[in-house]
């Protein structure tokens, strides 16, 4: 049998576990062209609270009835593709549930000698690239050049700080709590932070941080703090919208200071970007990031819950901050 997750309403606000539905279905048989994946992690990621929602964004909402959206590194367990073989890794978007029939699009095959698998769906995957893409890329970072991170501590987050510091510029980070602070300061080597549910006046918290000002922005959370950045940029600042998860469980947009003058006075670049962009770089981004993680300096953390069960509890936890590094779920031992 096959234990699967669906979308059984669409949330009002923040989700709750009655917008889920676990469900158990006959084991999916590969046809011709097809092989059957055991699913070892699953990924639970903040874009997905966008994808239960039933407006489309860059991509269409998960049906409701539909098992929920995911990325899932897991074993060929079955093949009748002439390109996967039984006992392959694999990561893809094989969604919340514990065995998926996939043709091979979109799917990447993992090398478990390289890295423990799990590593796929964080610093040497969709995560890791967009830290790595959304720095290097969009954001064009200096050295010399102060590079403020919201969201530092989260998966994203913690990879975009440690590559700033690779790259010579000095890495401020925000993150959601003291332990996190602390450990992005003392083990991954960002030169500054501080926790912005204690902080009080942001702009007075990053202006003591940033005392050249601020060069390159890489915001991953979007709503009082990214307004308290924007006041600080220097001329010519690049600002690189990545996610707005402060936003994500709004029912209505709320209304902020009205910054574009700002950009303008400051010649300032914004540009908001999505990972999939970067499609054929992949292979030079996951490159650099793997050698970073063997010479040890680029540092992951990762958090996993067990038990395709607990998946809701693991993304309603990594909503809230409660994830130490990417949240994951284990799905199966395989
Ligand atoms: N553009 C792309 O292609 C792309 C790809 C991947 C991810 N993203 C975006 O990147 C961001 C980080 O994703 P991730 O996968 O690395 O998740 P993550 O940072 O590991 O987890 C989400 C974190 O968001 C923080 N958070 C939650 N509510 C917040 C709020 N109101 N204000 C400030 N921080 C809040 C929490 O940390 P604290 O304890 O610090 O609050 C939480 O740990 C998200 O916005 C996501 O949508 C974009």
């Amino acid at each position: 049998m096959n234990k699967q997750i669906l979308l059984a309403s669409r949330p009002t606000g923040f989700p709750e576990e009655s917008n889920f539905q676990l469900v158990e279905k006959p084991l999916p048989r590969p046809g011709e062209g097809e092989f059957l994946v055991g699913a070892s992690y699953l990924s639970v990621d903040p874009y997905m609270r966008g994808r239960m929602n039933a407006a489309r964004s860059y991509a269409d909402p998960v049906k409701i009835g539909d098992v929920m959206t995911g990325g899932v590194v897991g074993k060929v367990l079955e093949s009748r593709h002439a390109s996967y073989a039984a006992g392959e890794y694999v990561v893809g978007q094989f969604g919340w549930q514990q065995y998926a029939v996939s043709n091979g699009a979109g799917v990447r095959k993992v090398d478990p000698s390289v890295a423990p698998i799990s590593t796929s769906l964080g610093v040497l995957g969709m995560p890791g690239l967009t830290a790595y893409f959304g720095l290097l890329e969009v954001c064009t970072p200096k050295a010399g050049e102060t590079v403020v991170v919201s969201g530092a501590a989260g998966a994203v987050g913690s990879y975009v700080g440690q590559i700033a510091k690779i790259k010579g510029c000095r890495a401020v980070g925000i993150a959601g709590d003291d332990e996190k602070v602390q450990w992005i300061k003392n083990e991954l080597g960002y030169d500054a932070a501080f926790n912005y549910k204690t902080e009080t006046d942001y702009r007075a918290a990053l202006k003591a941080r940033c005392p050249n000002g601020i060069d390159v922005y890489f915001d991953n959370v979007g709503g009082p703090i990214t307004d308290a950045v924007f006041s600080l940029i220097n001329s010519r600042a690049r600002i690189g919208i990545c996610g707005q998860i402060a936003l994500y469980n709004l029912e209505k947009p709320d209304m902020g200071p009205r910054l574009l003058q700002q950009i303008l006075v400051k010649q300032a670049k914004v540009e908001g970007f999505l990972v999939f962009q970067f499609a054929s770089l992949i292979g030079m981004g996951l490159r650099d990031l793997t050698e970073w993680v063997k010479s040890g300096q680029l540092k992951y953390r990762e958090d996993i819950a067990e038990g395709i069960e607990n998946a809701p509890r693991a993304f309603f936890s990594m909503l809230r901050g409660g994830n130490r590094g990417k949240q994951l779920v284990r799905i199966s031992e395989l």
